[in-house]
């Protein structure tokens, strides 16, 4: 059979790519793609073996198609665009990503997150409290959208009268991860919000290095490895990193899975019947709609995977979404939700030495939203048929999510 190449971009592949993601992993596994440049991996096997493949780089500069030559170019022209040159890890190879997730995870762990949990689970309640009067609301203005950008910026320690700021930079720049065909009017709002949290992070900078708090830019500033700390550049690049990474992702992990527990009600009823699944609701989540769509990486010697020849500096696309979906690993059901499959090796937060370093946070405000939505809510509802998919093929949401209750 064949099948029209792999198109992300038409409209109902960016309402619900899933059907593409089918057919694909049933005619079209691995596929060539001439317009993005790129091999395009579908299946769970091939796609984890390139997330945890030692010779492969993440930098997205590194291949030799004609995208990563433009990115190239625009850092030679841009010598002054700090965040595009200063590498942060989620595009860097060892030993340079080691050296940075090492220094940067001292400051974020997983320890800290949990310490975290009171605090997340009362901005949840005061948010809920405000509107818990009204009947209805729109989960991703309400909740959704404020609270990852509330933790994140106390966790930073970014003062609260600058928050909304804080969300519309780290917005402008999320809009750039479309993949290569992003407009030049979004390219130059990314850029314009880049200058000006660098310019604001300065300052916070300046005062966190005279005055310490117990915040994680002081803990960036302190990260000491080796004698090796983070440059001003790098924590700059991490700091946004940290901001942009965490928010829109986030957002639509507790957006998008509510919206299929909605369209799946005895399912959501499981989870009401018996609270403690929701870790391994959140993991089901993660795997089923998960926000995170698609990844690449640049092989960096000649290679064979899932039975492809790779050249060396040749790009490839790996569908996280689709080998979420995989059923030669998830069985016949895997385009159905269960909430107690517990699929703890979903490629939903990546895999190997990338794997989400936010885990533990977009994990605990996920468990934290979605639990307490349940137990306030007995009768929640969708106020509309199907709500507008907004974001990009790689960072997949709804725009907007009314409910009842
Ligand atoms: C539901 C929410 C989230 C999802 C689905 C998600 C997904 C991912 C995925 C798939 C990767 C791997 C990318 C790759 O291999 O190319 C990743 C990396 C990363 N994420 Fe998340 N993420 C989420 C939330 C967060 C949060 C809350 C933070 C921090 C505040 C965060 C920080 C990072 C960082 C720093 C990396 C790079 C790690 C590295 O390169 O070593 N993420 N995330």
């Amino acid at each position: 059979m064949v099948t029209a190449e792999f198109n992300p971009l038409t409209p109902e592949a960016l309402a619900d790519p899933y059907p593409m993601y089918r057919e694909l992993l049933a005619h079209n596994p691995v596929s060539w793609n001439s317009t993005f440049q790129t091999w395009v991996f579908t299946r769970y096997e091939d796609v984890d073996a390139i997330l945890t493949h030692q010779q492969t780089s993440a930098d997205r500069r590194s291949g030799s198609n004609s995208f990563a030559e433009m990115q190239r170019k625009y850092i030679e022209e841009h010598p002054e665009d700090l965040f595009v040159r200063a590498p942060t890890m989620l595009t860097a190879d060892p030993p340079e990503h080691t050296r940075l997730r090492r220094l940067v995870s001292k400051a974020f762990t997983p320890r800290a997150v949990e310490n975290l949990r009171p605090r997340i689970q009362s901005i949840v309640d005061e948010i809920l409290d405000d509107v818990a009067g009204d009947g209805e609301m729109d989960l991703v203005q309400t909740v959704g959208y404020p609270l990852p950008v509330i933790v994140i910026a106390e966790m930073l320690g970014v003062p609260t009268k600058d928050r909304a700021k804080f969300k519309e930079w780290s917005d402008d720049i999320v809009a750039t991860l479309g993949g290569p065909f992003t407009p030049q009017d979004v390219l130059q709002a990314a850029e314009k919000a880049r200058h000006a949290l660098v310019e604001y992070l300065s300052g916070v900078i300046e005062e966190r290095r005279k005055d310490p708090q117990d915040d994680l830019i002081s803990g960036l500033i302190a990260a000491e490895d080796e004698g090796t700390a983070l440059s001003t550049q790098e924590i700059y690049s991490t700091t946004i990193l940290l901001l942009v990474a965490g928010n829109e992702t986030t957002t639509h992990l507790i957006d998008n899975g509510m919206l299929a527990l909605l369209k799946n009600p005895e399912q959501m009823q499981l989870l009401r019947d018996d609270p403690s699944l929701i870790k391994s609701a959140v993991e089901e989540l993660l795997r089923f709609i998960g926000p995170v769509q698609a990844t690449g990486r640049t092989f960096t010697e000649d290679a064979e995977i899932g039975g492809q020849a790779l050249k060396a500096r040749e790009s490839t696309l790996v569908l996280l979404g689709a080998a979420n979906h995989d059923p030669a690993k998830w069985g016949d059901n895997a385009d159905k939700l269960d909430v107690t499959r517990n699929p703890v090796d979903h490629v939903g937060l990546g895999d190997g030495i990338h794997f989400c370093l936010g885990a533990p946070l977009a994990r605990a405000e996920a468990q934290i939203t979605i639990s307490t939505l349940l137990e306030r809510f007995p009768k929640l509802k969708l106020a509309v048929d199907e709500p507008e998919w907004g974001g990009t093929f790689i960072i997949r949401g709804v725009k907007s999510l009314p409910l009842t209750f």
